[in-house]
Parts: structure tokens; sequence; C-alpha cells
């Protein structure tokens, strides 16, 4: 079909790069039409208000003219007072006229991959299993952990990077990450 056929050609185009601080308009635009503006009211919102994302692990993609299309990024989280650190990975979002052409799935892969070469040990979300579990999130090891507000319990999921990391995690996460000027999300 001539669409599917064209939104593989861009998707082979699509760059997956370190978001700059130029880009945070571009994003936040992006966010509001993907998942619209009650996104902000999520339990993930609590623990990224104020913070700073994960050094390095801020994400976008890029179509051949440079305009931003798909957004990631990722946020250190404590899984408990003084435990284990872990990455809580969102909002990802995609521009909605190039959906199901893999550019969420670049943007997981690499967000993925550089989490893991940066030394960190487990990746959290609330999400969609169904999508998600394709990059190796589950529910398995999140039962005896909490969100700091209202979620949906079975769609919180993590993927260890390191193989046991989430074992006997317990506790409701905290935020942990770099605290910025804004009271908004900001850039890396
Ligand atoms: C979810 C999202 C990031 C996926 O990005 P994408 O670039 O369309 O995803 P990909 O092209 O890599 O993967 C497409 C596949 O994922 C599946 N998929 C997409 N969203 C899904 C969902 N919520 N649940 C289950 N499967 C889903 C598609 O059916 C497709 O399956 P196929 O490979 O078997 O055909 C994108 O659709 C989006 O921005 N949605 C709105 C924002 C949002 O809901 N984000 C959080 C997701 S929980």
């Amino acid at each position: 079909m001539k669409l599917a056929h064209d939104k593989q050609d861009i998707a082979a185009d699509i760059a997956v790069v370190a978001e700059n601080t130029a880009d945070a308009a571009a994003r936040e635009a992006l966010l509001d039409r993907a998942m619209g503006t009650g996104r902000t009211r999520k339990s993930s919102e609590m623990l990224r208000r104020g913070r700073r994302p994960s050094e390095g692990l801020a994400f976008v993609a890029r179509d051949p003219t440079g305009a931003l299309v798909g957004t990631v990024r990722l946020w250190d989280v404590v899984l408990s007072e003084g435990s284990a650190a872990a990455l809580l990975l969102g909002p990802l979002a995609v521009e909605p006229s190039l959906k199901g052409a893999g550019v969420g799935s670049a943007l997981m892969q690499h967000a993925i991959a550089e989490a893991g070469r940066l030394g960190h040990r487990a990746i959290l979300l609330v999400g969609d299993e169904p999508y998600y579990q394709r990059f190796g999130f589950s529910s398995e090891k999140t039962g005896e952990l909490a969100m700091p507000g209202p979620y949906e319990r079975h769609r919180f999921l993590a993927v260890e990077l390191v193989e046991g990391a989430l074992d006997g995690a317990t506790g409701t996460l905290t935020a942990a990450g770099r605290k910025s000027r804004s009271d908004k999300p900001e850039a890396a």
C-alpha cells in the first residue's frame, strides 16, 4: 500500500539523536498532539516535575529535514529511600502521521542501549505491556514496587539491564534526578 510504503521510506531516514535545549518547544507540542494535554496529570509526571532527565538520556527522532518526530526521555529514581537507583522511562511519543513506521521502536532500542552503556541497572515505566514487552518489559518484577500516585498496576513495567537488578525490589519510587531551574520538565 502506498501510505505504508511511504512510511517505511521515512522511517529509514529517521535519526535518533540526543535532545538539545532548542528542542523543548517542539517536543512539548508533539507530546500534546500525540498524548493530549491531560498527559501532565499522570503519576509519572510527579517523578519528572522539577527535574532534569538523567544525564545523556533524552533523545529525539528527526526526519531528514531536521523536524522533531519522536521523543523519549529517562529519569533518575530510587526504588525506596536509600535504596537502589533505577530509571523511569517516558513519555515516549511519535508524530501521529508516522505511527507504525518503526520510529517508536528506534527510540526505545536506542534509549535502552544507551542506558545500559551508561551503567544503569533497570528501567521502569507505566505503559501498555502489549507494546513494551517487545523491548523486554514486563510486570514480573514490579509487584512489590509502587508509583507515588494513582496508576494502573498491570501497566507498571520494568526491564533489567543487569540480571537480578530488581530481585527483591520493594518500595515507592522517588525522584532522584538533577533539579531543573524551572518547574517544568526540561531538556537534558
Ligand atoms: C506508542 C507509540 C510511541 C508507538 O510508536 P510507533 O512508532 O507507532 O511504534 P512502532 O512503529 O515502533 O511499532 C508499531 C507496532 O506497535 C504496535 N503498537 C503501537 N502502540 C501500541 C499499544 N499501545 N499497544 C500495543 N501495541 C502497540 C503497533 O500495532 C505495531 O505493531 P506491529 O509491529 O505488530 O505492526 C506511538 O504510537 C505514540 O506516540 N502513541 C501516542 C503516545 C503514547 O501512547 N505513548 C505511550 C505508549 S504506552
